[in-house]
């Protein structure tokens, strides 16, 4: 059956302002990171691409690397385009990344224009697309001049390969000098992509202003810490989860965070929300925040995901009751 779809489905979902751009992202968008690889089922992954634009979700982040191997998620992604999506393609926000080791030798990794140059058009490639809507540099580059990557971000949106670009784990200093530099070449940066989540709270303060000042968007990725701040690991650890299957979720860190989630997920209840929504709405709270970028293995888990915008008020005590377990 050909893909149709849901023609209410902007009627619900939430659209926020990028920074100071002209543009808006889905208050809830959805990441490649894991369960888009090569040995992932592919009927899934397009249930999940289909369920979530259904929901209003326009938003797609993807990255050189997302697989394993590296590059399958952007193969699979594009062979969803190509099936379902190449009416829609107007309607969606599609982003890559370039900035951890790709390929083999001293061009695969970090920061270089030779790297990311090469590496965009390999992404383009194996998503059979003409240009993303944002092309990120992936991670800070100790080594190579700011003023070269910026640049070579600024080169790819002149090339018209990429139509904005972001940055994705820059401390508040290094986001502030990459603003000044893509601003004075006349291609701001539009957007910001950190990790946060009531288990990680860095960008609290600094980074946050250096946001507001600079007027970037921000997109926190890993918003549920891979899993931990849901009801996925309340009962043990099943064999399809991410601490079951993934190098970066550890049974370890599930054990640790068991006694902070029993204790977010009874506030969570108390509202009548999954803890999931909670850990959403906690992070939605930040007006610097302009979506929050989910994983999912299953197109349940993304309706789950985007109720989380039916209850997006959290009360002065809630706060303080989760700022308490946080800390204890
Ligand atoms: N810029 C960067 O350096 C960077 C780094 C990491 C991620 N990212 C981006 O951020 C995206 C999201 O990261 P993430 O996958 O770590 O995000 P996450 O939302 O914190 O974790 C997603 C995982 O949580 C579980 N989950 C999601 N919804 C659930 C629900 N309703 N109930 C129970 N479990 C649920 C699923 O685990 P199971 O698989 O176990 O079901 C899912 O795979 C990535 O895909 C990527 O686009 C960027």
């Amino acid at each position: 059956m050909p893909y149709q779809a849901c023609e209410t489905r902007y009627e619900s979902m939430l659209y926020r302002r990028c920074g100071k751009s002209g543009i808006k992202l889905s208050a809830v968008s959805l990441g490649f990171w894991h369960n888009f690889g090569g040995n992932d089922i592919f009927e899934n992954n397009r249930a999940m691409v289909r369920r979530a634009f259904d929901l209003g979700i326009t938003h797609f982040d993807l990255a050189n690397n997302y697989g394993p191997p590296a590059g399958s998620a952007e193969e699979t992604f594009g062979r969803i385009l190509k099936a379902d999506f190449k009416s829609y393609r107007d309607e969606m926000l599609i982003s890559t990344k370039a900035g951890w080791g790709m390929w083999s030798g001293p061009y695969g990794d970090f920061g270089s224009r030779k790297y990311l140059m090469a590496s965009l058009d390999q992404s383009l490639k194996r998503m059979g697309l003409n240009y993303v809507d944002i092309f990120y540099h992936h991670r800070p580059d100790p080594e190579t001049p700011l003023e070269e990557t910026m640049g070579a971000l600024d080169s790819i949106v002149r090339s018209g390969k990429a139509l904005y670009v972001g940055i994705s784990s820059y401390d508040a200093e290094s986001t502030r000098e990459a603003a000044r530099l893509l601003k004075a070449m006349g291609t701001p940066c539009l957007i910001h992509q950190p990790q946060y989540n009531m288990f990680n709270r860095w960008i609290e303060g600094d980074l946050q202003k250096a946001l507001t000042d600079t007027g970037m968007g921000c997109i926190p990725f890993s918003p549920l810490a891979q899993g931990l701040l849901t009801d996925r690991y309340l009962h043990g650890i099943p064999k399809d989860s991410r601490a079951s299957k993934s190098p970066f979720l550890t049974p370890t860190q599930v054990e640790s965070s068991l006694n902070k989630v029993r204790a977010l997920n009874a506030i969570a209840e108390k509202r009548g929300q999954k803890l999931s929504q909670l850990a959403i709405a906690w992070i939605l709270r930040l007006k610097e925040v302009t979506s929050v970028l989910i994983g999912a293995s299953s197109p349940s888990q993304i309706e789950d995901g985007v109720k989380a915008l039916e209850n997006l008020h959290i009360s002065k005590e809630e706060l303080e009751a989760i700022d308490l377990i946080l800390k204890g």
